[in-house]
């Protein structure tokens, strides 16, 4: 047993956004369509288009935001193309993501109707690469004004009535990149001007978030809070795993060998030390950490399943890409103060899936199960941990062999979340619950954990990694001893 991690009870470091566990859902591949809209005709059941099964799994993990409608697509997307009778509606190339035709017949009114459905906020993201400033600001009028005006008058003529409220918006996607290229100093202005006209109409306020950095990019941050912060809330930054190369190979889903456990878990862990460095630049320029660390894209990035279309970037999902996400999660925590959202890439059938679906079979992936076990630490008090935990070695590299993490609810319950990163020996844990004010009568566990590297959930076989039972927690005392299995993660609440 190595020494216990220290878990100080009643010092509270911070509130965890729930937020940190929003999604991201774009019009690519199987997402947006099969995944979430099957139309009304459709014989999976659904209501007003869009699928049951699916809301129903994301209501279930309490999923706070949504962003739509990309990603790349994002800056190609004209919005008036995707409202009106939908037999009316523009067809496009969706040039990015396999070349297909994009009908248009999920737009704005559908995805705010999905989003009232889940009982989670939107986040749109606007077109800066291929729009115009007036169509960014005929948007946001058309979405949340209230009185006369010719966008709300539109809307109405639409069927909405009522505006929707929208907090999130951002302008503009991966700027530097297939956003339109740009260098920051550019954008930064383009973001300026831009902005400007993303207005708050009636009581409707938005929380605008700047297009930010790829991965170690640290110039971008500095340019654009240099020029730009006094004019965000947000500022967003993406970062994806990708055990091989991105262009000569990212490794397989399924397929992969014991080394790139550990690669992956190395390259998962890097989200810290870019957080690290990202909001310190942002501390120069905004000490108050007003304007928050928006990770509105993450996760695994393997290739994709053999015989399936590239440019649908569809994969499994196995207990790896559970301890990503847990890791994620934790590093999120972590940072409770300057991140204050997160998207994991993507929702449904793209990349590092919550739900995978086939016509009418739904799976749920490892990934999905972690979010639901998670769930309890949204909006909960961050704890201060000291924790000196065991490393392990992987070839060159040095890992820790357990990462940890631990929230407080507003009733008390205390929430500790643990991974073992190690594929194969157990990871005996002493955790020592300093402060303790009230007596613990309840202790309960569950565990995500699978017998092989490569376990996941198929259509024939849902079941394969799913929660269960954490058996052998003692609590004597404030000591609590717990033998956490190999690639696993666990949830223990103590009330
Ligand atoms: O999530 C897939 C793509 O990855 C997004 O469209 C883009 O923003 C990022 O490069």
């Amino acid at each position: 047993m190595s020494k216990p991690i220290v878990i100080n009870t009643d010092i509270e470091k911070g509130k965890i956004n729930k937020n940190i566990y929003g999604h991201f859902s774009e019009h690519l591949g199987r997402c947006i369509y099969e995944g979430f809209w099957v139309g009304e005709d459709s014989e999976i059941p659904n209501t007003n288009g869009i699928r049951n099964d699916v809301v129903n799994a994301l209501k279930q993990i309490s999923i706070p935001v949504l962003r739509w409608p990309g990603g790349c697509f994002a800056d190609e997307y004209h919005w008036k193309d995707g409202i009106g009778p939908r037999e009316n509606r523009k067809k496009m190339v969706n040039t990015h993501w396999g070349g297909v035709v994009e009908n248009n017949h999920f737009g704005t009114h559908e995805f705010m109707m999905l989003c009232d459905m889940l009982g989670c906020e939107p986040y749109i993201c606007g077109n800066v690469g291929s729009g115009t400033v007036l169509e960014m600001q005929e948007w946001v009028e058309y979405m949340t004004q209230d009185g006369e005006s010719p966008m709300s008058n539109w809307r109405k003529e639409n069927g909405r009535e009522e505006p929707w409220s929208l907090t999130y918006f951002g302008v503009g996607n991966e700027n530097w990149g297939c956003g339109g290229n740009m260098r920051p100093e550019y954008y930064s202005d383009l973001y300026r001007r831009y902005q400007t006209y993303v207005r708050n109409y009636g009581d409707n306020r938005i929380y605008k978030i700047a297009g930010g950095a790829n991965i170690d990019d640290y110039t971008w941050t500095e340019v654009l809070m240099r020029e730009s912060a006094r004019f965000m809330d947000g500022l967003s930054l993406h970062y994806y795993t990708i055990p091989g190369h991105f262009w000569k190979g990212k490794g397989s889903a399924t397929d992969s060998s014991e080394n790139e456990w550990y690669i992956t878990m190395k390259k998962a862990l890097h989200m810290d030390e870019l957080i690290t460095k990202h909001s310190t630049i942002m501390d120069k320029y905004d000490p108050e950490k007003r304007v928050g660390i928006i990770v509105d894209e993450w996760g695994t990035w393997f290739d994709v399943e053999p015989g399936t279309n590239p440019g649908f970037l569809y994969q499994q999902n196995t207990i790896r890409d559970a301890v990503v996400a847990g890791l994620h999660f934790h590093i999120f925590h972590n940072h409770c103060e300057r991140v204050q959202m997160a998207n994991i890439a993507q929702t449904v059938n793209v990349l590092q899936a919550m739900i995978l679906t086939n016509g009418q079979d739904m799976i749920l992936t490892p990934t999905y199960h972690v979010f639901d076990m998670f769930k309890v630490h949204h909006d909960a008090q961050q704890l201060s941990i000291s924790a000196d935990v065991p490393t392990m070695r992987s070839g060159e590299e040095e890992l820790p062999k357990v990462s940890v993490s631990a929230s407080k609810m507003e009733n008390g319950q205390i929430n500790i979340s643990l991974c073992n990163l190690d594929t194969k020996n157990d990871a005996p844990v002493s955790v020592d619950l300093q402060g303790m004010k009230n007596q613990v009568n309840n202790v309960l566990g569950r565990v995500l954990t699978a017998d092989e590297n490569n376990a996941h959930n198929t259509f024939t076989q849902p079941e394969n990694v799913v929660p269960k039972n954490l058996e052998g927690i003692d609590l004597s005392d404030t000591k609590l001893t717990v033998t956490l299995p190999p690639k696993s993660v666990s949830v223990i609440t103590l009330n």
